[in-house]
């Protein structure tokens, strides 16, 4: 069955109290929207249509960053979820499969729970996503009769009894999308809230003779996002369901909850990530590896066996192969180290290549930028570069070279040279000691 997702972010998010678009506030590091859009991305969607409205050019612009075929349809004015999802029938024209509807501020429906509904999808027309609510709150109610979802009541039209009911709509309606457009296309505005209610599909299809069925979730699985707070909330809840996962994978957390990781983080077995360390998007380690303690990082790759940190800060384009060690206070950035090289103390490493076993020596700095233009440093194999050494790029150091300590390197250093480049040292003999007595002298009389 071919799926199409329409996804509804054109709400306002006014409890944000932003001027970011609600559904582009981040968990983990990506959109909330992106989140929905992936829990989606197990059902393998043939289409995804999102609606906006608000921001809706940065919208656009985020979805197409995790899905440069996901289309975005402009909602300019929000009359209601119906409306809403009216907006993607021209963008779905031709289409004949299943649409499912999904919120995207809400983020956490898992994988399993859509699949469900597909599957539910097969003997009913209508599956909506329902939830027993501890607290049902303003919630729709859902309406049961005969085995079937009768109807569903907004809290705003319903009376005590149907107030009563705890199983709530979470928003999350599967149907053939055909026949989805064409019962909306008789939902009226004739409510409560003066608004076009995608829950009004229910009775009108029942009224049709058509059947509908709900699929329950967990409630945690239907957390929409409002607020700030509950956006914070909403990271907590995925940062302690990442820790699980990630010891359940095999790997080991000294400290689980002092560890952030981004929405795309993958780490091998037996690899140990110490205390306070965060991940941004876009990392992935191998097996046995070791991130030591107040680490950061985003956009890098980490072979087995290889230690980062304590206190290390990989950047996007960071190639760690295997056995690599990055010590304290080292930034690598777009740079490939090959095996058991070693950049162990208060380096920059930008642009660059490092051969393997070749060890950088403290405080060695890739000049790689030139105020106007990046510029690429190539260090061969088995090289040494001492401690403080410059190397202002566009450099090559050939391979088993060496650099002698406090060197600028400007000019290319051929295999098996070394290069040293600074002030020769000039000893003054008893220099110091005549120093000492004339600058004591004149303390002396001061005071
Ligand atoms: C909706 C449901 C309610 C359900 C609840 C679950 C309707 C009528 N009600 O109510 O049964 O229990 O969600 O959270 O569907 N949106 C648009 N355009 C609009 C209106 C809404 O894109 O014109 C989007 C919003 O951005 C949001 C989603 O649709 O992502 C839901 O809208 P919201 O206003 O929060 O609906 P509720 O009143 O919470
Ligand atoms: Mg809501």
């Amino acid at each position: 069955m071919a799926i199409a997702f329409i996804i509804l972010g054109a709400g306002m998010g006014t409890r944000m109290n932003s001027d970011l678009p609600k559904v582009l506030h981040e968990i983990a590091g990506a959109p909330m929207l992106v989140h929905a859009m992936k829990s989606g991305a197990a059902l393998a969607p043939d289409r995804t249509v999102v609606v906006a409205g608000h921001g809706a050019a940065a919208v656009e612009k985020a979805v197409q960053t995790y899905d440069p075929d996901a289309q975005v349809v402009l909602q300019a004015e929000q009359l209601g979820t119906a409306h809403a999802v009216a907006q993607a029938q021209p963008a779905l024209a031709g289409f004949d499969g299943d649409a499912l509807v999904l919120y995207g501020d809400t983020p956490f429906i898992r994988p399993e729970t859509l699949a469900a509904m597909a599957a539910a999808r097969l003997t009913h027309d209508i599956v909506v996503l329902g939830f027993e609510a501890a607290d049902p709150g303003r919630y729709g109610r859902l309406i049961l009769k005969d085995d079937q979802l009768d109807r569903i009541v907004e809290y705003k039209d319903a009376n005590d009894e149907e107030r009563a009911v705890r199983l709530c709509n979470s928003g999350v309606i599967a149907a053939n999308s055909t026949m989805l457009f064409d019962l909306i296309s008789e939902v009226s505005d004739d409510n409560a809230a003066k608004e076009y209610y995608l829950t009004d599909i229910i009775g009108i299809a029942r009224a049709r003779g058509l059947t509908a069925t709900v699929v329950r979730c967990e409630e945690a699985e239907t957390m929409g996002i409002n607020s700030r707070a509950e956006l914070a909330q909403a990271e907590a809840l995925f940062q302690a369901q990442a820790r699980q996962m990630a010891q359940e994978d095999g790997v080991t957390l000294t400290a689980p909850e002092t560890v952030f990781f981004a929405h795309d983080t993958v780490i091998g077995r037996d690899t140990v990530i110490e205390p306070n360390v965060v991940f941004g998007p876009g990392v992935t380690i191998e097996s046995g590896a070791t991130i030591r303690a107040f680490s950061h990082l985003e956009g890098c790759h980490v072979s087995r066996d290889a230690v980062v940190g304590p206190y290390a800060r990989l950047r996007p384009g960071a190639e760690l192969a295997e056995g690599v060690r990055i010590g304290n206070f080292v930034e690598i950035k777009n740079a490939i180290i090959a095996e058991g090289a070693k950049v162990n103390h208060l380096s920059y490493i930008g642009d660059a290549e490092i051969g393997a076993r070749s060890n950088i020596g403290a405080g060695t700095i890739t000049c790689n930028y030139d105020g106007v233009f990046k510029h690429q440093t190539v260090i061969g194999k088995d090289t040494f570069i001492g401690s403080n050494t410059m190397l202002v790029a566009p450099v090559t150091i050939g391979d088993a070279a060496m650099t002698a300590s406090g060197s600028v390197i400007t000019r290319d250093v051929p295999a098996g040279d070394l290069a040293v480049a600074r002030g020769r040292q000039e000893n003054k003999a008893g220099f110091a000691v005549r120093l000492f007595e004339k600058l004591r002298a004149l303390k002396a009389k001061r005071s």
